[in-house]
């Protein structure tokens, strides 16, 4: 049996397994065989429907310095904004109008938004749209504060782990960061109920492919709801500003990967996937996701969210960028689906 064969039955390799496997990812009958399969687990559980979910980017202020990120503390030139509690309500009035049932809060590690922050927030939306999931993604917190935002209603929280190789985060990482408190606040959420997120990016730099197993085997351990990969993108204000950026095509196969090895988990076709290539998201599609997360925020602060450069979708509406999504999703066969959109459990 190839190994190949393996993941597809077993849904699970070994670390020197999967290092072979990415090793021969470029063999264009196993790429395809992969699509293949991931396709079809997408649409035995989700059929043709893509999930969508309205990203309210609501604080660019960040005390972590992440050598890879755009809006890393010590980055002088952004310019830095917080939605206030009216304003991110705005943006969950036009998206619920818009029919999105699901509203992700992400923004940096701000200390202004306390827990008794958070949690009014969250209790206020949730009050206000019962029928709406909340998602947040605002980083390393307690156990006690995830406990206190999933007591008011939270329903699915993003961490991306980055690497599960150790030393692989510290040189992502300055020393003050730990995978190992990463690692905690991801199986924390776990435990307190969340449909967690966990991810990566591709391509970062000094990724190897024993590092990408390592994640691969770290996802198979957590067997969290979501997964968020896309290729890394060097921001001009970085550390890694002369790296060159990840793999589409690369991303693509490690997308089929992980629809394989979690066949219900929800997987988004990213924006960085569709900032590196044109057709990006609807490939990704095509290649096992099924979720895609249009941006709600003020059209006034998109640029200034700016994780990494180019990042599309700043300067149009959400409603126009809906309308074409629900094209491009249509050239690929599929449709849009309003609705919360939970994990397929
Ligand atoms: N390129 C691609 N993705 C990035 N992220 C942060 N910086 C970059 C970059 N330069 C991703 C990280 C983070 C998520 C919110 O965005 O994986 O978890």
């Amino acid at each position: 049996m190839t190994l190949a064969d393996k993941l597809i039955k077993e849904h699970t390799l070994t670390k020197e397994e999967y290092i072979e496997l990415l090793n021969h990812w470029g063999d264009p009958e196993l790429k395809e065989k992969l699509r293949m399969e991931a396709n079809r687990l997408r649409r035995q559980y989700y059929g043709d429907g893509i999930f969508v979910r309205g990203l309210i980017e609501f604080t660019n202020i960040c005390k972590n310095n992440c050598y890879y990120c755009g809006i890393r503390r010590e980055n002088a030139n952004v310019k830095r904004y917080r939605l206030t509690k009216e304003e991110i309500l705005e943006c969950c009035d036009y998206g619920y109008e818009l029919g999105f049932r699901t509203f992700v809060l992400q923004g940096g590690e701000d200390g202004y938004y306390t827990d008794e922050k958070v949690v009014d927030l969250v209790s206020t939306i949730k009050k206000k749209y019962p029928d709406c999931a909340v998602t947040l993604s605002i980083g390393e917190k307690t156990y006690e504060s995830y406990k206190a935002y999933r007591e008011v209603g939270a329903d699915r929280y993003l961490l991306r782990h980055e690497t599960a190789c150790e030393a692989h985060y510290n040189m992502l990482h300055p020393d003050n960061m730990k995978l190992s408190t990463r690692l905690q606040c991801l199986r924390n959420l776990k435990t307190l109920g969340y449909q967690t997120g966990a991810g990566f990016m591709v391509g970062s730099p000094n990724q190897t492919m024993s590092t990408i197993a390592d994640d691969l085997v770290f996802l198979q351990e957590l067997k969290p709801e979501m997964v968020g990969i896309g290729p890394f993108i060097p921001h001009h204000d970085t550390c890694f500003a002369n790296e060159p950026a990840g793999s589409v095509d690369f991303t693509l196969f490690l997308l089929s990967v992980i629809r394989i090895m979690l066949p219900k988990v929800l997987l988004p076709a990213t924006t960085a996937l569709g900032t590196m290539d044109e057709h990006g998201r609807e490939k990704g599609i095509l290649h096992g996701a099924n979720v895609i997360m249009p941006n709600l925020s003020p059209l006034k602060n998109r640029k200034q969210y700016e994780l990494y450069d180019n990042k599309i979708c700043t300067g149009e509406e959400a409603a126009d960028s809906i309308k074409s999504l629900e094209k491009r999703v249509a050239t690929v066969g599929c449709h849009i689906v309003y609705g919360r959109g939970d994990y397929a459990g």
